[in-house]
């Protein structure tokens, strides 16, 4: 039907005819010459009609409409200077057309412009309503196709140059440890019995090990059912990765290739090697995260021990009671952050709050070096603890120190959100600056103050150091995670082999023997049959296609995403059945809508 798509012509066409397929982007009449943006994936070209010098097309020209699909075939000829638009990679020449076929018109009224040469922004739940037209834009599209390279490249690389197998593994399957909540599909042959869709392919890239698979990947459909947030979705894909025979060493030495191999190819980028690292007591130390965005410092520092007999009886408790003492620094901040803000009822201290903290102290430096605290503070530090806060976080003159007191959690969580908020305001953050990072040496369990019980960090077939066996509940694990600009892009682990080290981890999260065996049965056997030793990771690739785009939501790189509340606005999913398919499925409904219950 075509010769060329619309954003390929160039000078080196004039004087060719050529045939073109796309979608009216605008129409313009300017004084009886009709200039017609046509868009197609690759970009625009214009087109041109008039009565002298194409009279067999000016006529139709006159009748199309924004978002026609068309067919137009003419000269490319050069546009005079006065028209040269060097912001368009077709934009030193036009198309003289000698005809025009409108293969469909639009019927309706369109919901929003889609041409995004004078549109205003759009509402983002228009865009998901009508998303194959969000899709023609050329943001959208351009994410879209920046999502295929970026598959494509590391499909390449993992096949041709590492030797990977791709394996598809169930999506109607048993619930996996990941820690969210499931989503269950009814098994409409097994009455009362349900399939869970994988939160990620874990324990069968395992079974793959012990099939002797070697080295596994799979571009893999995952799906957690919680809150949805900027970089989370219910479903999403990972890069699902598993090798044996290899050390953590090979394996973050793989990745790193992998990693930069995918920006060099990609984006032309050449990353620094090897990436920096950092265990998860010095993240949490320093940054409060342990996905810390390190393009910028705002370091944290701990005074627990300064501050730890002092008459300040919050932080004096809090240091009593196990939790911490920790300074947030900011040079310039006296200037830049005023008193209001960080008092209650003020922005900053409001980001405190909802991050659990109570209250903000904080110590300013005024420009002639005077030391300006509040009440409690000024009466209960003495003179020589001021300095050594002073000393030791650095402070100069014109520096805020920003208190966190309590429960390190909740330290870490507050000072962690106040450094990304100010890092922003203060425009710390380069926007082009790319920043990867290994975070290691995770715990290999953390306390669930509500169950009252150590759970695994990362998954329950994480395997721990192996000299610090001897006290579990301490031990670190051989676990590692990817941190791209302050997200958490991937993570993974060497995963345990051995029966024994498996029973012990069981053992201390309290998981009976058979309950482990009831949930995970099939792996455990598996492993009696000789495993090799294994490890491998995940990368969530929505977000790394948002952070390479430049996006800041992973619905900005996903074809069909869902809402906040994890809708699809443009199906309508989800949506009510039949009862006589619930029947079929042996499941009723308990859910009763608000008004009913009232009734
Ligand atoms: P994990 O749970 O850390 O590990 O997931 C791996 C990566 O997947 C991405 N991710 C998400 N992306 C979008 N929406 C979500 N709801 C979501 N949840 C996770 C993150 C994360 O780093 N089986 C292990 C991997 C392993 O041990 O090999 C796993 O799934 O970028």
């Amino acid at each position: 039907m075509r010769t060329h798509y619309c954003g390929q012509l160039r000078a080196e066409h004039i004087g060719e005819t050529v045939t073109l397929c796309g979608w009216v982007d605008r129409r313009r009449d300017h004084g009886g010459v009709i200039f017609i943006d046509l868009r197609d994936r690759t970009g625009i070209v214009q087109i041109v009609s008039d009565p002298e010098r194409t009279p067999t097309s000016y006529q139709r020209a006159d009748t199309l409409r924004n978002e026609y699909v068309v067919k137009i075939s003419g000269r490319v000829s050069q546009r005079p200077n006065e028209s040269l638009n060097p912001r368009l990679g077709t934009g030193e020449v036009e198309i003289y057309a000698d005809q025009i076929e409108v293969l469909n018109a639009v019927r309706k009224q369109l919901p929003f412009q889609v041409s995004t040469a004078e549109s205003e922004p759009v509402r983002e739940d228009l865009r998901l309503r009508y998303r194959y037209l969000d899709l023609r834009r050329e943001r959208m599209s351009r994410n879209l196709q920046l999502r295929h390279e970026i598959i494509k490249t590391l499909r390449r690389y993992l096949e041709d140059q590492q030797g990977f197998t791709e394996v598809e593994t169930p999506v109607l399957t048993r619930s996996t440890p990941e820690g969210a909540r499931d989503y269950l599909v009814p098994s409409r042959v097994n009455p009362g019995e349900w399939f869970a869709l994988p939160q990620s392919p874990q324990l069968f890239k395992q079974l793959l090990m012990v099939a002797g698979c070697d080295r596994y990947y799979q571009i893999a459909r995952c799906f957690r059912d919680e809150d949805n947030r900027a970089d989370r979705q219910p479903e999403f894909t990972q890069l699902d990765m598993e090798m044996s025979f290899m050390t953590q060493e090979e394996i973050l030495a793989l990745n790193e290739d992998m990693i930069c191999h995918l920006f060099k190819t990609v984006q032309g980028i050449e990353l620094p090697r090897p990436f920096p690292r950092l265990t998860y007591a010095e993240a949490m130390d320093r940054y409060g995260s342990d996905k810390p965005d390190t393009r910028f410092r705002l370091e944290l520092v701990d005074v627990s021990d300064i501050v730890k007999n002092s008459g300040f009886k919050v932080f004096s408790d809090s240091v009593a009671r196990g939790g911490i003492v920790k300074i947030l620094p900011i040079p310039n901040g006296n200037d830049a952050i005023s008193n209001v803000r960080i008092k209650p009822g003020g922005d900053l201290f409001k980001e405190a709050e909802t991050c659990g903290a109570k209250g903000l102290a904080y110590i300013r430096v005024r420009a002639d070096g005077a030391i300006d605290t509040i009440g409690a503070i000024k009466d209960n530090l003495t003179e020589e603890q001021k300095q050594e806060i002073l000393s030791r976080t650095g402070a100069r003159a014109g520096h805020l120190l920003l208190f966190g007191a309590g429960a390190s959690d909740v330290v870490n969580k507050t000072l962690d959100r106040l450094r990304q908020v100010i890092a922003q305001e203060q425009g710390l953050i380069e926007p082009d600056k790319i920043n990867l990072l290994w975070i290691t040496h995770f715990p290999m369990f953390e306390w669930n103050a509500d169950e009252k019980r150590l759970e695994a960090l990362h998954h329950p077939f994480t395997a721990p150091f192996p000299d610090e066996l001897e006290d579990l509940k301490t031990a670190h694990a051989q676990a590692y995670d990817l941190v791209y600009n302050g997200f958490e892009v991937g993570g993974g682990s060497l995963r345990i082999y051995q029966p024994d080290i498996q029973q012990q981890v069981f053992e201390t999260i309290g998981l009976s023997t058979e309950e482990a065996y009831a949930k995970f049965g099939f792996l455990l056997e598996a492993f009696e049959y000789g495993a090799p030793p294994h490890g491998g990771i995940a990368y969530g690739i929505d977000r790394l296609v948002m952070l390479m785009a430049g996006e800041e939501s992973i619905r900005d790189v996903i074809g069909f995403p869902k809402t906040q509340q994890a809708r699809c606005l443009l199906t309508g999913a989800p949506s009510k059945v039949d009862n006589k398919q619930l029947k079929e499925l042996h499941v009723t409904s308990t859910y009763k809508p608000k008004s009913s219950q009232q009734s």
